[in-house]
């Protein structure tokens, strides 16, 4: 399987994810997304092809794609053979000491891992560079965010990239604490020369003590002409010190 997964694998800043993951010692793995993984499903344990076959093929291959690249990177962690199941909410079930995260667009996969040492929490998001329609910007954005895009070269690319940021977000506190959030309840800022954004509650009551040590991270963004991509990361250190409200990320 060790060939299969280096055939397949490209290196961290080419699967459109932030270089700067790997400054947290985190460690990325990402594939093409084609009909190069319609026949490994049995690379997969049977807890993690669970359901597999009620799926549409293109959902096939992300869960197979997704599960083959995280082994990839368990074995580089020296966890070879750990399985990485689906929870009931739909997170992937870390093993004990890792903490990770998966990402999908149309053509790509990609999987972020690290050491519970020192990373407490982590997502990532990857979104084809395509312009979200104006229809869809109040849904997904506050008033002073869409402000915020209309000063942008390309506002709907904007639009996009910062609902990026709030899914990489999102995937990062959710594991941790359940929180179901709705996009309009964050406010992100990009800052796409420092390759950062910030994220914060909006409004009251906003954040609650369970989100404090979530928001203490640092967003990391990057884009190339196809993908944009985010990733939120907790430092272990940093999320046990944690306690403003607010927005946070730029460092
Ligand atoms: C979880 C969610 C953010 C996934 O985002 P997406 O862009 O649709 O899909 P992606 O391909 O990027 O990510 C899917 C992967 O996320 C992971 N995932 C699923 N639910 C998750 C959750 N609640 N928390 C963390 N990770 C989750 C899974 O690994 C999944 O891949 P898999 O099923 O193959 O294992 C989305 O489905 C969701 O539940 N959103 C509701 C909340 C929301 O979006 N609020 C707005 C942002 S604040």
């Amino acid at each position: 399987m060790d060939a299969l997964v280096s055939d397949v694998m490209i290196p961290g800043h080419r699967s459109g994810l932030p270089e700067g993951l790997r400054d947290f010692g985190v460690s990325v793995a990402a594939a093409a997304l084609d009909s190069f993984w319609d026949d490994k499903v049995h690379l997969l344990s049977s807890a993690e092809r669970a359901g597999i076959e009620r799926a549409v093929p293109k959902r096939q291959r992300e869960i197979i794609a997704g599960r083959v690249l995280a082994q990839a990177l368990l074995r580089r962690f020296g966890r070879a053979g750990v399985e990485v199941p689906r929870r009931e909410d739909r997170c992937p079930e870390w093993p004990m000491g890792l903490v990770g995260s998966i990402t999908h667009t149309d053509t790509v996969c990609a999987v972020a891992l690290g050491q519970v040492a020192s990373v407490r929490a982590l997502g990532i998001d990857l979104e084809a560079r395509e312009p979200l329609d104006t229809d869809v910007w109040p849904l997904l954005c506050r008033p002073s965010e869409q402000e915020r895009a209309l000063r942008s070269p390309e506002p709907g690319i904007w639009i996009r990239w910062m609902f990026c940021a709030k899914e990489a977000y999102y995937k990062a506190q959710f594991p941790h604490t359940g929180r179901f959030i709705e996009a309009r309840e964050l406010e992100v800022r990009l800052d796409p020369e420092r390759g950062r954004f910030s994220v914060g509650f909006a409004d009251a009551p906003g954040a609650g003590p369970a989100d404090r040590p979530f928001l203490s991270g640092t967003g990391l963004l990057t884009a190339s002409d196809t993908s944009l991509g985010a990733a939120w990361i907790v430092e272990a250190d940093t999320g046990a010190r944690a306690g403003g409200i607010g927005t946070a990320g730029f460092k």
